[in-house]
Order: structure tokens, then C-alpha cells, then sequence
């Protein structure tokens, strides 16, 4: 290891500075995201899907109980939710699952069959033998009706042999009847953004029917995406993570990284490459072992432990972020715990990348907020209620801040002051319950 020498650190600054997002840079962003829904919306080539949900907005009254299959991640869950008065929702019980890489690469079959046994067994343990069941299936899917939902290319790593193309209300049914769940029937599938959008709306309004529903359901965990209320053409599943934007912000890290990983493949889910959660750690894992390269400096980035894709998760991050001690001691820690003995210097130089890309995320984020909105109401003249949900959202110290910042600059403060962030945490499986109440009220008129 080289002492710090200045070169060492104008490599550091400079590597951080490539992730800048300043306001001029945003603002077309944002504008291009309008004009792009707008595309979408009517079917001109857009990178934004603008699929349609198939629900409304809820009263606030909805009751019940439903199961819940919620299934976006490398986890699934399983659960039983009732919806009670005043807006209030209880998760009566739940269970987690967890897939492996080859789960990710197999034939959908043995996926559906895992959730289907555990709704069995949540069902089975609170003696529900008939109930709607609402599947939260957070990758993209063009619905046909609120119980039909036919796969298209998945995101977030998975590659399902032959899922592309069916039907995953479908695929869970002949799951639920396998397991021997006959009558626990798929009232609804939906995306995550509209469960976070829905719970929102359901809560605001169940404390009080006169309240605003929530405008647009962000998610910012592992992958990222919004859904907006569009009014009459209803409420609205954009797939912002693919939305292709972004170029003027890239650096030579996201463009490594969209070109070498071949789930989802180069050109595609180019925004959720630079702001979710799956992507954040592998973007301060390429820049470390670059300077690592580069400089005299973070020389242990050239072991396993750093030159594995994906070796660093967004948790990592938080938690570098979260270390306000003097000598970055946790930094430390867990430079330690990958088997890397740091210099202070070199702790500072990964908090100063980790704080820089955390930074263009929510900037990033913030411009597609605003040019949503913006295609709600280009004045943006009313109140705005955002729900959002997600790990990245509610784990990076600091994030929510960091995005208001970004709309304050992009909208002046008057406008970004009309416009309200709800954290929605944990909001799928409760969500989920209120889009099948709304499904079966739905049938019943
Ligand atoms: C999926 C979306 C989902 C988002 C957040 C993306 O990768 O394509 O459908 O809403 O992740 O979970």
C-alpha cells in the first residue's frame, strides 16, 4: 500500500464526480419521461410500457380477508391479510421464501408450486379453506383482465424456462390446485407500485372518505418502478425501471455493466440499472476495483471478495453510509469482514463513491417523479400524494431527503412543496388485500 498522495485522491473525487446529476442534466431527463408516457400511452415505441392494471382507486371501505402471494425478489411471501374499518389492514400471518440463483434459471413450475405450498400452509394454520387470493407479481406483465396477467421478460436476474408468455394467474392456480388449495381462488394480480399506490389511498381515505387518493406508487428496493393514476385512462403500471432515458448520466461503469450482465439483457432496464438496489453495490464494486487499478490505493479490491459481480449488496451501502464515527470504525468493519485491512483514506474514499452513487439514484429518481406528475398536471398546480415502498427508499440513511432536494431544484420551492412523499412500509402484502377487495366488489356490481 502507497501512501495517499494527491493524484490518488483527484482519481478518487474525480471517479465521484462521474456520478454527478446536476439540475440541467435532470431536467431533460424529466421532460424526456413525459413524453414518453404519453407515447406509451398510445402505443407508439416508447421504453415505457404503461400497462394497464385493471383496478380503480379503493373507498377505503373494502373488508375482508384475502390471501396474498407477493413474489419479486429472491424472496416470496405468503400471507393472510384482513382489512378492517377505518383504513386499518392486519397481516393475520405470513411466511417468507427464499429461491436460489438456479431457481432463478429453471422451468416456472417448481416456483409456483414453493408459493403454493405456502399459502397452504398459512391457510391451513388459521383454518381457510375458501378465500380471493391477490398476486402480487412485481415484474412486468401486460394484464388482460384484473385476474390475467401474461408474463414478458423478467427482470431483477430471473429467467424462467417459457415463462414469457403465459399466464401467471394461470401458473398459480394449477399451482394452488396441486397443493390442494381448490378453492382459494386468484381474484387479482398486480404489480407492487399499484399494492404501495392502493394501501395509500386505502388508509388515507378508510380515516377519512373525503381524502385524496395516492397519485403515483414508487418502489425503490431491488428494482424500481412507478404507477400513476391517470384518470380516465385509469391507474397505470409504467415499468419505469426500463425506462432509457438516461444516457447523459451514465458513466463508464453503468455502460460495463449494462453490456456484461445478460439478465435483463444490454439496453434494457437502463434506469433500474442506475437507481435500484440490485445494481447500486456492483456499480461501487466496478468503480472500486477500477481505482483500485488506477491508483495506488485499494489495492485488496482485486480479491475475490470485490472482483465477484454483484459481490456488494445495497445493504452494504446503507451501512457505510450510516457510519458517522471519526474513522469510518464500521466502514472498517466491513472492509474487515471481506477480508480487507483499510487505510482511513481508503474508508473515505469508498464512503465518497458509495455517498456519490447513492446521490445520482435519488436525483435519478427525483426526475422521473417530476416528469410523472408533470403528465398528471403540467402545472402542477394541485396537492400530489406519492406512496412509496422499497428497501433502497427506506434503508439509505438520508434518501428521502435527497430526492426532495433534487425536486426542489427541479420545481422551485412552491411547487415541490405541494407535492407529499407517504413511506408505505411494507406495503405489498397489505396492498395486495385492498386491489382483490376491490376486484370482488368490482365483480359483484
Ligand atoms: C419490475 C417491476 C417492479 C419493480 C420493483 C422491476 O424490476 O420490472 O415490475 O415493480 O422491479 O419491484
Amino acid at each position: 500500500m502507497t501512501p495517499m498522495g494527491a493524484s490518488d485522491e483527484s482519481a478518487i473525487a474525480s471517479t465521484a464526480a462521474r456520478f454527478d446529476a446536476p439540475v440541467s442534466v435532470l431536467e431533460p431527463i424529466a421532460r424526456d419521461l413525459t413524453r414518453q408516457m404519453a407515447r406509451g400511452l398510445v402505443g407508439e415505441p416508447s421504453s415505457l410500457k404503461m400497462l394497464r392494471t385493471f383496478t380503480r382507486q379503493p373507498s377505503g371501505h373494502e373488508r375482508g380477508r384475502v390471501m396474498v402471494v407477493d413474489w419479486g425478489g429472491t424472496k416470496a411471501r405468503a400471507g393472510l391479510v384482513e382489512l378492517g374499518a377505518g383504513g386499518v389492514t392486519r397481516i393475520v400471518a405470513e411466511e417468507a421464501l427464499t429461491f436460489s440463483e438456479s431457481d432463478k434459471r429453471g422451468a416456472p413450475e417448481p416456483v409456483f408450486d414453493l408459493i403454493a405450498r405456502a399459502v397452504g400452509r398459512v391457510a391451513r394454520g388459521h383454518g381457510v379453506t375458501a378465500a380471493p387470493l391477490a398476486f402480487i407479481y412485481s415484474y412486468p406483465a401486460r394484464l388482460e383482465r384484473i385476474d390475467r396477467a401474461v408474463a414478458l421478460a423478467s427482470t431483477k436476474g430471473w429467467r424462467l424456462k417459457g415463462l414469457e408468455g403465459q399466464d401467471v394467474a394461470v401458473l398459480l392456480g394449477a399451482a394452488l390446485r396441486r397443493a390442494g388449495l381448490d378453492r382459494i381462488v386468484v381474484a387479482a394480480v398486480a404489480n407492487d407500485t399499484v399494492a404501495t399506490l392502493m394501501l395509500q389511498s386505502y388508509r388515507a381515505r378508510g380515516r377519512d372518505a373525503g381524502a385524496a387518493p395516492a397519485d403515483v406508487g414508487l418502489i425503490l428496493g431491488t428494482g424500481t418502478n412507478l404507477a400513476a393514476d391517470l384518470g380516465p385512462a385509469g391507474i397505470r403500471n409504467l415499468e419505469s425501471g426500463n425506462f432509457d432515458g438516461v444516457g447523459a448520466v451514465g458513466t463508464p461503469y453503468d455502460a460495463a455493466l449494462d453490456r456484461e450482465i445478460d439478465e435483463p439483457p444490454p439496453g434494457a432496464q437502463r434506469f433500474e440499472k442506475m437507481v435500484s438496489g440490485h445494481y447500486l453495490g456492483e456499480l461501487l464494486r466496478r468503480a472500486l476495483e477500477d481505482l483500485g487499478k488506477r491508483t495506488g490505493q485499494f489495492r485488496w479490491s482485486a480479491s475475490p471478495a470485490f472482483t465477484t459481480p454483484f459481490a456488494l449488496d445495497s445493504a452494504s451501502l446503507s451501512r457505510i453510509a450510516a457510519d458517522h464515527t471519526a474513522g469510518l470504525d464500521d466502514v472498517a468493519a466491513w472492509l474487515r469482514s471481506l477480508g480487507a485491512s483499510s487505510t482511513p483514506e481508503e474508508r473515505w474514499g469508498v464512503r465518497a463513491l458509495t455517498a456519490a452513487i447513492a446521490r445520482r439514484s435519488a436525483r435519478l429518481v427525483a426526475a422521473a417523479l417530476v416528469g410523472t406528475l408533470r403528465f398528471l398536471d403540467a402545472e402542477l398546480a394541485d396537492r400530489r400524494t406519492i406512496a412509496v415502498d422499497g428497501s433502497v427508499w427506506g434503508g439509505y440513511p438520508g434518501f428521502e431527503a435527497l430526492v426532495r432536494e433534487a425536486i426542489v431544484e427541479l420545481l422551485g420551492g412552491e411547487r415541490a412543496g405541494r407535492i407529499a412523499t407517504a413511506y408505505v412500509k411494507d406495503s405489498t402484502g397489505a396492498g395486495a388485500a385492498v386491489i382483490a377487495a376491490v376486484a370482488v366488489a368490482q365483480r359483484s356490481e
